[in-house]
């Protein structure tokens, strides 16, 4: 056994964090299968003074283990888990440690300010001296800069935090980090301590609203406290006071969306002292600073680009990868020299282009005093993976590295590997498009003039985030900032958050502040995230109710976007919304808001909620019954989404609604039409009711709209809409189009939860009851699914072969049970499951549908069977007409069959009319004689389903 992933609030060893009951949780991983037995766990705290927590060995909950610790400001400790079996094997967890920030406790620290001078970035100095004699045990800085911060010691960089403090209400709260300084204050003597400040969210140009400086303030401040322990015990504090020195930096300008501009010709400036802020307004802030929440931004992965020489004439630089953050590049260009560089999602034409970043200027300018320099953005952050290059006089890629930022959090908890690459890029594609976004807020874009956290965008894209990341600390935040922004709206939910004064969100971006807390709560097996946002989930409940009334007043009462960016809108319409009933929509997201609540609520032992919750799920059940479906429970809204949402929400009758939207896809040749509503559920819609081939069928569609068609495009993120580019790669709009939006890449919780079939239950949060219930396709052939759960790493893994062969593979890990169902396997007869330690499981048992089902606990199990139906679908006369447009070879064989035939360029209404019924006379001038039908037949045999790569 071996104890691994010790976290503390879901974060390894932070630093001066805001840790209410402080939550550790840890995995056991038992490779060997050696456990036997109860597991035991002990946990032991300890600080300096001693021992502050043993909790002797319990059964202790990995996933959320809460001792009631009473925690003291400023303060380290470390701690360590062991766990034992019963047949007494131990295992110890290594040392691990976090520390307290200020937790409230008074400033001895000034707000200090300094006027604009031009622009010209201040840097606030002073000289630290530490004292010879004891050696100094522990320095801390604890900070809080406006807009933006970077502290050095000694002209070197303290952390390596990018952008901090970070976005956040700003009027609400302002985020204090602790730095460690021990290190770089070590030698005895004098130490230069700067603060250089930038503009950034708070202070720049950002948001919708336009504003004299930022949305938040128009002035740089500063508080800081740095405290010195010594190693015989002595402490001093160095607090910003009026010995603090006021500089200049060589930044004239910096905001996010437009970059930052560097003159290092400027002369230096006498340093003035710093000016106090005005008292009022230093106490208004003081009032307002709490330790951080936010995982610090840091640098990650670093890429070497290539050079390209546009038609154009432009030098350009490419990563290769679409990524959002920062760049070293070295320069040494002649005195008074500038050079430029911009910044890029795609080319167009081969040559540079940004024109879809809007008015996002997103630049780096850098005018040079004749030495070398390393250049690096330090108030801004850029989307791409492109950069135009302008003044640089011997352009070497060798100078230019691209530096991926974003916020500390395990991105890699959720691997997948199938046979189809297209599939594998697909679910890279979507971490990028996470690690991009997840840059301290969950943002749209990290590219254009926008870069906002659009609850809607976060709440579609949370199960994938959970699939494929440990976003509970990163998540942790944001919804603290929405929870602010909420209790000052009295209930109801900006649409952004932090809100930069965009407020009245309708359905599903509304929804955020229930559906993210289930998600984080069922992924990670820790309520504390309920608890905590138990207030603004039932808040959100109250205003939609205040606003529905008595009259089902929700439709018309807030900004509904419906489904956003769908494909299929109709006349008369904003196009954006889709043509799916933005009632419809609305009532069905506050139902499943209903529902969470409800479930929340027993988990939290609010009985009274609980009945409340369920009997308004209840009343709008049956209300959306009445309005949108027949009496005989036709949906009357006959889109994609609405019937993809009456399956997964059992709206109606599930069998019908999944013929209807059957019929639907393939009466559009397999397309979807969705939106941000309805992709993230019609493949789960599709399996859910027997239409897998149909959900497969969808991802692997090559052609627009799919998903996959991007990636034949060289995509390296997701795209905004399902069409950003058109086929030909040329960009179809500026207005609102970004090459970096995750909504769509939700796909990977379909892959995860549905394909790969492995899905928490509530019953047992964090995957220690888990659904393992594939679903195979030969088409895609074999797949291949980890995750790192809160209780350790499952692994599901089948192939398909021959017809019919399924050969599956299942880890569960420690402590853990699989409710595993079987595709395709028959029911009732006895299946044999090689299992670990040479142990063998009979499954004899059969679910409705007859298929094999099964309760697994940890282990290591394999089995092959042969599926109830055959896998392979060969084409015949009887397949559908989409079946047979994805086959060139069938295609071309039925063109020279059947002459002035044009199969490709057939009405998509005919898409689903199997061959045999195609209306010939219409398509060819006259009907198929019985000679063309055996020709065809002929043709077809041997023709089948095809994997990725394979010839017809
Ligand atoms: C954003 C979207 C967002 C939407 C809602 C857009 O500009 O980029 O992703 O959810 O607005 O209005």
């Amino acid at each position: 056994m071996r104890v691994r992933s010790c976290r503390v609030n879901h974060m390894d060893e932070p630093l001066g964090f805001y840790l209410g009951e402080a939550t550790f949780s840890w995995v056991v991983d038992d490779e060997g299968w050696v456990a036997r037995g109860r597991i035991e766990s002990r946990l032991v705290v300890r600080s300096e003074a001693g021992a502050v927590c043993d909790t002797g060995w319990a059964e202790l909950d990995c996933a959320a283990t809460r001792p009631g610790l009473a925690l003291l400001p400023r303060t380290r400790y470390t701690w360590q888990v062991s766990v034992r079996d019963e047949a007494g094997h131990v295992a110890e967890g290594g040392e691990h440690s976090f520390e307290t920030g200020k937790m409230g406790e008074p400033w001895q620290a000034a707000w200090l300010c300094c006027d604009e001078a031009d622009g010209r970035h201040p840097t606030l100095a002073r000289t630290i001296t530490t004292r010879p004699g004891a050696p100094l045990a522990a320095a801390r800085a604890y900070v809080c800069g406006l807009g933006l911060y970077e502290v050095e010691v000694d002209g070197r960089l303290a952390s390596t935090e990018h952008l901090a403090p970070g976005t956040c209400a700003y009027d609400k709260w302002l985020q204090v980090a602790t730095i460690d300084l021990t290190g770089a204050l070590a030698a005895p003597g004098e130490h230069d301590l700067r603060v250089t400040l930038g503009d950034g969210w708070y202070k720049g140009r950002f948001g919708f609203i336009p504003t004299r400086g930022g949305y938040y303030g128009d002035d740089w401040s500063l508080i800081a406290e740095v405290h010195l322990t010594y190693a015989d015990g002595t402490h001093e504090v160095v607090a910003t006071d009026e010995s603090w020195q006021v500089g200049r930096s060589n930044v004239t300008f910096s905001n996010i969306y437009d970059g930052e501009r560097v003159d290092a010709t400027l002369p230096a400036v006498a340093p003035e002292p710093a000016r106090p802020l005005d008292p009022e307004e230093a106490a208004a802030r003081t009032a307002r600073l709490c330790d951080r929440l936010s995982p610090v931004v840091s640098e990650h992965e670093l890429f070497s680009p290539t050079l390209i020489e546009t038609p154009a004439g432009e030098k350009v630089l490419d990563l290769g990868q679409n990524i959002a953050g920062g760049f070293r590049m070295r320069v040494h260009e002649p005195a008074g020299a500038t050079v430029r560089l911009q910044f890029g999602e795609v080319l167009q034409e081969g040559n540079f282009y940004h024109d879809n970043l809007r008015s996002a200027e997103a630049a780096y300018t850098f005018v040079s005093d004749g030495e070398p320099h390393v250049l690096r953005p330090r108030f801004t952050y850029y989307g791409y993976r492109y950069v135009k290059v302008e003044g640089v006089r011997n352009l070497r890629p060798s100078d230019f590295e691209g530096v991926a930022w974003y916020s500390d959090i395990d991105t890699g908890a959720g691997r997948m590997r199938t046979a189809n690459p297209l599939v594998n890029r697909l679910v890279e594609n979507t971490r990028w498009g996470m690690r991009d976004n997840f840059v301290d807020t969950p943002t749209d874009c990290p590219q254009r003039d926008e870069r906002m956290g659009w609850t809607g965008d976060a709440q579609i894209f949370s199960p994938t985030a959970c699939y494929l990341g440990k976003p509970y600390a990163f998540f942790h935040k944001y919804l603290h900032d929405m929870a602010l922004e909420q209790r000052a709206l009295g209930g109801a939910m900006p649409m952004v958050v932090p809100s930069f004064g965009v407020v009245g969100a309708g359905s599903v971006w509304g929804d955020a502040t229930v559906v993210i807390p289930w998600n984080l709560y069922l992924f990670s097996g820790d309520d504390a995230v309920l608890r905590e946002h138990w207030g603004a989930m039932r808040a959100w409940m109250d205003h939609v109710a205040a606003l529905d009334g008595d009259d089902h007043g929700w439709p018309s009462a807030a900004a509904h976007l419906g489904d956003w960016l769908a494909l299929d809108s109709r006349p008369g319409k904003d196009e954006r919304f889709g043509a799916t009933d933005e009632g419809f929509v609305a009532y069905v997201a506050y139902l499943q808001s209903a529902r969470i609540m409800a479930r929340a609520a027993a988990v939290l032992g609010e009985g009274a909620d609980k009945a409340r919750f369920e009997a308004l799920a209840e009343a709008l059940l049956s209300w959306i019954r009445s309005e949108y479906f027949s009496p005989n429970g036709r949906c009357c809204i006959d889109t994609q989404t609405a019937h993809a949402l009456t399956i997964v929400h059992g709206l109606a009758d599930a069998r019908r609604a999944g013929r209807a939207l059957h019929d639907l896809v393939q009466a559009m040749g397999g397309q979807l039409t969705c939106g941000f509503v309805g992709t993230p559920v019609i493949c789960e819609a599709l399996c859910r009711t027997g239409y897998e081939r149909d959900a497969y069928q969808l991802l692997l569609r090559e052609r627009q709209p799919g998903w996959l068609n991007p990636v034949i495009q060289g995509a390296t993120t997701i795209w905004e809409r399902w069409d950003s580019l058109d086929e030909d790669g040329r960009i179809t709009g500026t207005s609102m189009n970004s090459l970096n939006h995750y909504a769509y890449g939700s796909i990977c919780a379909w892959l995860f939860g549905w394909a790969a079939g492995l899905r928490p239950d509530a019953a047992a949060p964090g995957f220690a009851l888990a659904t393992v219930a594939p679903h195979v396709d030969w088409r895609l052939g074999e797949l291949e699914a980890t995750y790192e759960s809160a209780h350790g790493t499952w692994r599901v893994a089948w192939s398909v072969s021959g017809e019919r062969s399924v050969h599956l593979e299942l880890v569960v890990p420690l402590g853990c049970t699989a409710r595993v169902r079987l595709p395709h396997a028959p029911g009732g007869a006895a299946r044999t499951l090689a299992a670990s330690g040479g142990v063998t499981v009979e499954v004899t048992t059969g679910d409705a549908a007859g298929e094999a089902v099964v309760e697994l606990p940890h282990g290591s199990y394999a089995v092959d069977y042969e599926a109830t139906i055959a896998l392979r679908h060969a084409l015949s006369l009887d397949s559908p007409l989409a079946d047979v447009l994805e086959s060139s070879a069938a295609v071309a064989a039925i063109e020279g069959i059947v002459p002035h035939l044009h199969l490709t360029i057939t009405p998509m209404e005919l898409h689903a009319t199997p061959l045999r019924d195609l209306p010939w006379q219409d398509l060819c001038h006259r009907p198929l004689s019985a000679e063309q039908q055996r020709a065809i037949e002929a043709a077809l045999e041997g023709l089948s389903d095809r994997r990725y790569g394979e010839e017809d």
